[in-house]
């Protein structure tokens, strides 16, 4: 595996590669990450990996200095699983003049993750559309766990007629049936088993939760008592209806945010 920790020298390495899967993350790499990695391996000539922990995506200083590094780590777990090029750039190859504050994304960002994480969505949109710039993949792959983010850059790619195929990816969970996430590295065992609790709940119940919509906050107290700290949010979406043209076919989904302890953590299913 070829690792680049600056953006000139990957560029004279990938400038002449046609099919080229792409799959940007913020490491403490994990089975998640690694399904969208394996996929671009057997979907795309070469896979570039990228890691950034990208602050101005973060809504607290804390949370950003918090965030798991685990990059020894992740070199290994990359190396093993075949990942042609991983690259990791500086703060200036990403941001030369700092951040764009004329994205444009879709009103799809106002609601959920957006109401508590003001300004959160646009600087994911920046930061991947700075990335595709410079790596040129042909696809790029993303995770339905963010499936907020994930429709939001599906959109701007649209919107912006941008050259990449955005590649949804299923979300993989650990045997609890909790999301895989870097995030989970911050839990307790506690914490963890809650964190099970919750999802469990959640599933088991989707369907009298879906009809009983009125009633979020009985189920709200009901989280809250197995152990949530603090809800932002649990939320009935159809997600069909999220990206125009709307496919017809009804998908409701679950979709949650909740903090154990200071960790916040997302789902939906
Ligand atoms: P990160 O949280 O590291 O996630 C990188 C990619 O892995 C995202 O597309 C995410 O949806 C996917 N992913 C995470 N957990 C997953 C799981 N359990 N199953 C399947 N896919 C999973 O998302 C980001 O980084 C950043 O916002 C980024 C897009 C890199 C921009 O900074």
């Amino acid at each position: 595996m070829k690792i680049f920790l600056n953006k000139k020298k990957l560029l004279n390495s990938i400038h002449r590669e046609k099919n080229l899967g792409f799959v940007p993350t913020m490491g403490a790499i994990h089975t998640g990450h690694i399904s969208l990695m394996r996929r671009s391996l057997d979907e795309c000539d070469k896979t570039v990996v990228s890691i950034f922990v990208n602050k101005p995506q973060f809504n607290k200083k804390i949370d950003f200095k918090k965030y798991p590094r685990n990059i020894k780590k992740d070199i290994l777990i990359l190396k093993k699983i075949g990942v042609d090029i991983l690259f990791i750039p500086t703060n200036k190859d990403i941001y030369p003049a700092g951040v764009n504050k004329n994205i444009n994304i879709s009103t799809f960002a106002n609601i959920l993750c957006g109401k508590n994480r003001p300004g959160h969505f646009k600087a994911v949109v920046d930061v991947v559309d700075r990335l595709i710039k410079i790596v040129k993949p042909k696809k790029i792959y993303l995770g339905e766990k963010d499936m907020q983010q994930l429709k939001i850059i599906q959109d701007y790619v649209k919107k912006n007629k941008i050259k990449v195929k955005v590649i949804n990816c299923k979300t993989v969970r650990e045997s609890s049936g909790i999301p895989y996430s870097s995030r989970n590295f911050l839990l307790s065992k506690k914490q963890k088993n809650v964190a099970k609790k919750i999802y469990n709940f959640l599933f088991k119940n989707k369907h009298s939760l879906i009809k009983n919509i009125k009633n979020i906050n009985k189920f709200k107290i009901k989280v809250i008592k197995i152990g949530a700290d603090k809800i932002d949010y649990i939320n009935i979406l159809d997600i069909n209806k999220i990206n125009k043209p709307y496919k017809k076919k009804r998908n409701l989904k679950i979709f949650i945010a909740y903090y154990l302890g200071k960790t916040r953590l997302i789902d939906n299913f």
